[in-house]
C-alpha cells in the first residue's frame, strides 16, 4: 500500500487493499468513540477540498475527518472561485498545490476528472465522486457498514436499486463487493439498467419482488434528476409504485436485510420514509462511518505519517 499514490477508483484496487482500508477504518472508529478523538498522525499536511459539485455528507465528512488527523483544510468550492472567472480545472488543482496542498479532494461533474489530474499533480489525489463513473469512499464506506452489519462478504445477496445508469455509487460498490466475493443483483427500469453492467459478473432484473428476494443488503439509489433527460420512466408516482422500497417490498428481502442509500434521499420517490426511517435502516450509520473510512483512508495515501 505504501507505493498507492492516489484513490481514483474502486475498479484499481485489489480485494487486500480495501480490506486494509476497512480494518484500518476499524481502528479509527475505535479512536472517534474516545473523550479525544484528535490523533497527530498527519499533523502539519494540508488537505484541501476541492468540490465542484454540491456536497453534504462528503464534503464535511472529509473536513472533519482531515481535522481528526490534525491537518490544515482548505474548502474550496466553484461559486466562489476564479473558476467563475473561467480557470480551468487543472489551473486550479496547480494553484491549490502551489499553496502547499498533500492531499487534494475532488468532487466533478466530469467523469474522469480526477484522473486527468493525476497526470500533472504530485499531491495525492482522492475522487469523491467524478460524473457518472466512480464513488470509491461511498464504496469503503458502505463495505464498512456491511461489514460490522453482516460479518463479511462471501455469498451475501446484495440488490443495489434504482438509476444504476447515472450512479457513481452503484459502480464503485459493483466494483468493492465483486471484488470482496458477495453476489450482487441489479434492480430498476430497463431504461435505467443497461444489460452492459452484466458483464461486470452481476444479475439484472426489472422486477423488484425478484430483485429483492431473500436479499441480505439492500441498497437503494437516489434518482438523479438533474442528470436525466425527459422519458426515462413515466411519473415519479410510478415510479415508486414499481421500484420505491415500501415496507410491504421490503417483506420480499430477509427479515433482518439492512437498507442502505448514499444520500441524499429523495424520500417517496425511490425509499419510503417508514424504511428510511425504519428498524432495518442503515443510513445515519453509513454516514457516521463515513468518518473513519476517510480517515483510513487519507492515513495509507500519506507516506509520511507520525508512526
Ligand atoms: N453520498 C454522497 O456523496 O452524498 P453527498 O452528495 O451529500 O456528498
Amino acid at each position: 500500500m505504501a507505493s498507492v499514490k492516489h484513490l481514483l477508483g474502486i475498479k484499481e484496487l485489489s480485494a487486500q487493499e480495501i480490506m486494509l482500508y476497512l480494518n484500518s477504518a476499524g481502528s479509527f472508529k475505535d479512536i472517534l468513540k474516545r473523550d479525544i478523538k484528535k490523533v497527530p498522525a498527519l499533523r502539519g499536511r494540508t488537505v484541501v477540498n476541492l468540490f465542484l459539485e454540491p456536497s453534504t455528507r462528503t464534503r464535511t465528512s472529509f473536513e472533519l475527518a482531515a481535522k481528526r488527523l490534525s491537518t490544515d483544510v482548505i474548502n474550496f468550492s466553484a461559486p466562489s472561485s476564479s473558476i467563475l472567472k473561467g480557470e480551468s480545472l487543472l489551473d486550479t488543482a496547480l494553484t491549490v498545490e502551489a499553496l502547499g496542498a498533500d492531499i487534494i479532494i475532488i468532487r466533478h461533474s466530469s467523469s474522469g476528472a480526477p484522473h486527468m489530474l493525476s497526470r500533472h499533480i504530485k499531491a495525492h489525489l482522492i475522487n469523491a465522486g467524478d460524473g457518472t463513473n466512480e464513488h470509491p469512499t461511498q464504496a469503503l464506506l458502505d463495505a464498512f457498514t456491511i461489514k460490522e452489519k453482516k460479518g463479511g462478504f462471501e455469498g451475501l445477496k446484495v440488490a443495489i436499486v434504482g438509476d444504476i445508469i447515472h450512479s457513481r455509487v452503484a459502480k464503485s460498490n459493483i466494483y468493492c463487493l465483486k471484488k470482496l466475493g458477495a453476489d450482487v443483483r441489479l434492480v430498476g427500469p430497463a431504461t435505467l439498467l443497461p444489460e452492459e453492467f452484466r458483464e461486470l459478473g452481476v444479475s439484472t432484473t426489472t422486477s423488484m419482488d425478484e430483485g429483492l428476494e431473500e436479499a441480505d443488503v439492500i441498497m437503494m439509489l437516489r434518482l438523479q434528476l438533474e442528470r436525466q433527460g425527459k422519458g426515462f420512466f413515466p411519473t415519479t408516482a410510478e415510479y415508486f409504485r414499481q421500484w420505491g422500497l415500501s415496507k410491504k417490498r421490503l417483506e420480499t428481502a430477509k427479515p433482518d436485510a439492512i437498507v442502505m442509500h448514499p444520500g441524499p434521499m429523495n424520500r417517496g420517490i425511490e425509499i419510503a420514509s417508514a424504511v428510511a426511517d425504519g428498524d432495518n435502516s442503515v443510513i445515519l450509520e453509513q454516514v457516521t462511518n463515513g468518518l473513519a473510512v476517510r480517515m483510513a483512508v487519507m492515513y495509507h495515501l500519506d507516506e509520511r505519517k507520525e508512526q
